[in-house]
């Protein structure tokens, strides 16, 4: 039988000097959400949990039921540990402390609690997205200040797919590994072993109805994909859009690829539409520790210093030279 996450996580800590077993306590209680927002996705209609809120979030968009439920049952998981000093979600206007009846722990945490969550009524993956950082040293009562912190210095970022099966794929910076969920036994078990993202592909993911209001080197990259061997590449490319981020990370996890939600003029208050806390950082360090990029186009997610909890930023990321290719057009812009 192959390891449970649990048991690869805390052989992992054991090489780590000074390891005190909280990280592997935090990793447990993010297990149990998932675990249990799994069971809420797939009991679907049969619980009474699809279909919209009728609430707008802190950015204006409309809250499905299953975002609300997810993002309490994240929060109910994690905030009892004694792991986390404070927590942001796509789904809280500000960060929430831990309540003052429970320990307070090391480590902060952004999650995004229900990704692709316009998919879930259509029964399509939706996933969990989350980044953990490490409280500044001393602050016990973390403010939205102490979250804005580069994608460089996250310990650990993961997500969990509820797809066909239920995975949740791990870096903690030593490489990715994938954890599938059994649910006879009730665990996730490594069936992923060190994930790493082929340099080339010949697949690309884009929103094409937004072409008219992306930027040249973007409207250069797509054009020539989709003409291909006649249009000067190499190759003939095939193109996807599930529009939810997990499974297209996924996707670019197993058999390479690159996406891209780029800068475009559609909303000019908006610099993108992905999320930098709990969207494009934690795919950022996944995708890097696969042997991918991940890139604004300008610059590299990972070094953006963060200047607001729900601050957007152009994503293009996945295999290396088709990402360098495309930040290589922008320089050339
Ligand atoms: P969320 O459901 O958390 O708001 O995120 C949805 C995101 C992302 O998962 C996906 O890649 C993108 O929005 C899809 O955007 P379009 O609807 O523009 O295709
Ligand atoms: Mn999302
Ligand atoms: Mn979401």
């Amino acid at each position: 039988m192959s390891k449970s996450l649990i048991q690869f996580i805390i052989e992992e800590q054991r090489h780590i000097p000074g390891a005190t077993g909280d990280f592997t306590g935090l990793l447990s209680d993010i297990v149990s959400a998932c675990k249990q927002i799994a069971h809420d996705v797939n009991k679907g209609a049969l619980i009474g949990v699809l279909g919209s809120a009728g609430s707008e979030n802190v950015q204006g968009e409309t809250q499905k039921k299953l975002d609300i439920i997810t993002n309490e049952v994240f929060i109910k998981a994690n905030e009892w540990g004694g792991h986390l000093a404070a927590m942001a979600s796509e789904e809280m206007d500000d960060i929430l402390p831990i309540p003052a009846k429970y320990p307070k722990g090391k480590y902060l945490i952004c999650f995004d609690p229900l990704d692709g969550s316009s998919n879930i009524d259509v029964n399509i993956s939706v996933g969990t997205i989350f980044s953990i950082l490490r409280a500044p040293e001393g602050v016990e009562n973390p403010t939205a200040a102490d979250f804005m912190q580069p994608g460089t210095k996250q310990v650990c970022a993961g997500y969990a797919l509820y797809g066909p099966a239920t995975m949740i794929v791990l870096t903690s910076g030593h490489g990715v590994n994938g954890f599938t969920l059994d649910r006879d036994v009730g665990d996730f078990f490594l069936t992923h072993p060190k994930m790493t993202i082929p340099a080339d592909t010949a697949e690309f993911a884009i929103n094409m109805s937004n072409q008219r209001y992306w930027e040249k080197p973007v409207q250069r990259y797509v054009e020539e994909c989709v003409k291909g061997k006649d249009g000067g590449r190499e190759k003939n490319f095939n193109m996807r859009w599930v529009a939810s981020m997990v499974a297209e990370v996924h996707r670019i996890l197993t058999r390479g690829g690159i996406f891209m939600y780029p800068f475009d003029t559609k909303d000019p208050a908006k610099a993108g539409k992905l999320r930098l806390m709990y969207e494009a950082n934690p795919m950022s360090f996944i995708v890097e520790q696969a042997g991918g990029a991940s890139s604004t186009g300008r610059e590299r997610i990972m070094d953006i210093q963060p200047s607001g909890l729900h601050q957007r930023v152009p994503v293009i990321l996945g295999s290396k030279n088709e990402v360098e290719r495309v930040v290589g057009y922008h320089k050339n812009a």
